[in-house]
């Protein structure tokens, strides 16, 4: 029985059937060859906070085949072994997995052993959630979508799904879906937070027209917005950006004021930044992935769940933080004044 289950909250994934708690766990942090320098946590303490997470009510956990060079989908598959059956797993397919010039990319060759070997590193003989890790220009389209589909048919996956695609890229997916009666793309995963709201402009509208969920990316913008750099980025080992650099990349000097907006909500709500941060990802209805290197810093944004921004609170962190509209965006709404009612 889920400890802490009434506090969780769960939405429709996509247009599936599925219900997935508005926290998922990242596990980038997880696997201890530690190669890209994210984390390097070990069995025991994924152990550890998987279950964590599990007993806080997350059903979704997102994984890569890239992450620590394979070793995060061995040690997350492991430690949801004892609650398989109650959870989804989310991986992705795309990235670099051996020498050989077609052991990258979205073509069938690359996709059909790259979930052989997901599923063999997970333990499982499904995943719910099959991600393509960003767009592919070298392979035809038709191509990636007919192995898709194969996989759903095989039940190798459930659903797939999209991660850092631009959003002519995934409605071309979609709308060759459709046509052919193969399953729907039910989400985009892509980077969003106060330091970068760019899918706003572009993948906001169609996501919503074509009901896709989202799931954010670094919603601390890799520990920047916890606050612990400060204003002026200083940086020690033993953080993400001491070991590994700046990613994902932000504008710095505008950061300084919305992390000083965050600040000011986060007294009056009496919590930290990371807090505020996470608690306005929620506010715009996307799934966020929490990232937590220890398991101290995940009770801290657990904590976002209790956090209810008021809405003058969300408009000042709206304002601070937003960009220019871009064309044709403010052109079409110039063009719409005086049609408030309801849009389709
Ligand atoms: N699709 C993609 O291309 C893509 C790309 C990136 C991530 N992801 C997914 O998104 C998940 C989350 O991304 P992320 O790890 O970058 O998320 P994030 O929340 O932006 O950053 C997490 C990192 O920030 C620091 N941190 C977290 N909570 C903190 C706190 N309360 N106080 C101080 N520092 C804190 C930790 O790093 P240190 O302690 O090391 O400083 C932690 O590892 C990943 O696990 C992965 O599943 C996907």
């Amino acid at each position: 029985m889920h400890k802490y289950y009434s506090f969780m909250k769960y939405v429709k994934y996509g247009k599936s059937g599925l219900y997935v708690s508005i926290f998922a766990l990242g596990a980038m942090t997880f696997g201890d060859k530690n190669s890209w320098k994210l984390g390097g946590l070990s069995q025991e303490q994924t152990n550890e906070m998987v279950k964590r997470a599990y007993d806080y009510g997350i059903n979704l956990f997102d994984t890569a085949d890239v992450y620590d060079e394979g070793e995060s989908e061995v040690a997350l598959g492991k430690a949801l072994k004892p609650f398989r059956s109650e959870v989804h797993i989310a991986t992705k397919v795309r990235g670099r997995s051996g020498k050989g010039i077609n052991q990258i990319g979205l073509s069938r060759h690359h996709i059909r052993e790259s979930i052989r070997e997901s599923l063999e590193r997970l333990g499982t003989d499904h995943v719910e959630i099959y991600q393509m890790h960003s767009f592919d220009y070298h392979v035809p389209i038709e191509e990636t979508i007919e192995t898709f589909q194969d996989l759903v048919e095989r039940g190798d996956i459930d659903y797939p799904a999209f991660s850092n695609f631009q959003a002519w890229q995934m409605a071309l997916f979609n709308a060759t879906a459709r046509e052919n009666h193969y399953e729907h793309y039910h989400s985009a995963q892509m980077n969003y937070s106060l330091l970068n709201r760019d899918i706003e402009q572009e993948l906001f509208p169609y996501m919503q027209h074509d009901t896709l969920s989202l799931l954010a990316w670094s919603p601390l913008h890799g520990g920047v917005l916890s606050g612990k750099y400060g204003k002026n980025m200083e940086t020690k080992s033993g953080t993400r950006f001491g070991d590994r650099g700046v990613f994902p990349p932000f504008d710095q000097e505008s950061a300084k004021y919305i992390l000083e907006v965050a600040e000011d909500v986060a007294k009056e709500q009496d919590c930290k930044l990371a807090n505020v941060a996470l608690s306005w990802v929620i506010s715009k209805k996307a799934i966020v992935l929490v990232g937590a290197r220890t398991l101290e810093q995940f009770e801290e944004n657990m904590k976002s769940l209790d956090i209810n921004l008021t809405s003058d609170q969300i408009k000042r962190l709206d304002e601070a933080s937003s960009d220019r509209e871009m064309y044709p965006g403010w052109m079409i709404k110039r063009q719409d004044r005086g049609r408030d009612f309801e849009k389709i």
